[in-house]
């Protein structure tokens, strides 16, 4: 099969489009045959390996162990192993795999759920990582309530996409997206009560409080933040680029975790998992309720799965980058 490899941690052109052997299913595993996959940050950390800290993680300390990237997937399921039992070949899925950025690959089963009816493979695979750091963020992490003013920083990117039309589709909140001039329009179709372009203006100054937010972009100082946080209000940060090759934008979180216990607001930084198959149905509903639509800047053939990390590289996707492979 055809397959986006790498042997090597560096910038994009260490990947390569080569043929190697199809991955062997496991018992518990599904084979997908992959029809789009989704990129995201993670991906351009694990092609770099930076910042160094993932290394140690159990990526990969001197090579990336796993040679072939991508996590978000859409496809349709090719084979099953002996134990899977929620799904047939034919099935169409989507959820996440190690090695999305080929033609095919395998899936644990709990990490898989039916592609959402009416979405497309490419909406499908935009889908797993981003929404559920948005939805993770806003539920689990930051206790959304109804009614609540909620700022999100990033707004026309991956994750901040669907961070504002959870926020107000799902959750009934008063939000505010924070984005650049390109995207102001975009933002407020999402949802968006109002939209901050932060070119022109800092929502720290305008004297407004939020009672949640959610920090996807930016590496704005914690003061910052806090500045336009209520008294008792939650900080979420899950962005974080730059800053450094040991440490990216883990600076930042550190800072808040341990400043936390000593200020009346809550200060978070949650590192954000993979979805597992009950999340993956939720995130489903929404896009069949049509409550969130996925943003999809550009789509990529997989040949092209470079170019699509360099235009992530520039900083300003409109949502979210999809490979159809
Ligand atoms: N903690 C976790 O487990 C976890 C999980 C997923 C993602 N993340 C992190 O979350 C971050 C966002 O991910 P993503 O997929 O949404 O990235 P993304 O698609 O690149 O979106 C980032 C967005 O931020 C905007 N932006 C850039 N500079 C900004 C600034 N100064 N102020 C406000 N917005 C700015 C960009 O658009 P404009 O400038 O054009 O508005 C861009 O669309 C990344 O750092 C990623 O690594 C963390």
């Amino acid at each position: 099969m055809k397959a986006m490899v790498q042997e090597v941690y560096g910038p994009a052109d260490v990947l390569q489009l080569r043929d190697i052997d199809k991955p062997v299913v496991g018992d518990d595993d599904v084979l997908i045959r992959v029809r789009a996959a989704g990129v995201d940050p993670s991906v351009w950390h694990l092609m770099t390996g930076l910042p160094y800290p993932i290394r140690i993680m159990g990526f990969g300390l001197r090579t990336p162990k796993l040679r072939v990237r991508g996590w978000d997937v859409a496809g349709s399921v090719e084979a099953v192993g002996r134990n899977v039992t929620r799904f047939r070949p034919g099935d169409e899925v989507f959820g996440t795999c190690e090695g999305s950025f080929a033609e095919y690959a395998c899936a644990h089963e709990d990490r898989l759920a039916a592609k959402p009816s009416g979405s497309t493979f490419e909406q499908a695979a935009a889908v797993p990582i981003s929404a559920f750091t948005a939805l993770h963020s806003l539920r689990d992490q930051g206790r959304i309530r109804r009614g609540q003013r909620v700022l999100v920083i990033g707004a026309g990117g991956g994750v901040g996409t669907y961070a504002v039309q959870l926020a107000k589709a799902v959750f009934e909140t008063e939000v505010t997206g924070v984005c650049s001039t390109e995207k102001t329009e975009m933002v407020r179709s999402l949802g968006a009560d109002h939209v901050i372009d932060y070119t022109r203006d800092d929502f720290a100054a305008d004297g407004r409080r939020y009672d949640l937010i959610l920090d996807t972009a930016g590496n704005r100082p914690l003061s910052h933040l806090r500045r336009a946080l209520t008294p008792r209000g939650t900080l979420v940060l899950v962005g974080g680029e730059g800053g450094g090759r040991w440490l990216g934008g883990l600076h930042r979180a550190l800072g808040a975790l341990a400043l936390s216990p000593f200020v009346g607001q809550n200060l978070r930084a949650p590192f954000v998992k993979e979805p597992k198959e009950d999340i993956l149905q939720s995130l489903a509903e929404f896009l069949e309720a049509g409550s969130v639509t996925p943003v999809i800047d550009r789509t990529y053939p997989l040949s092209e799965a470079p170019d699509a990390i360099r235009h992530w590289e520039l900083g300003h996707t409109r949502g979210k980058l999809v490979l159809t492979v």
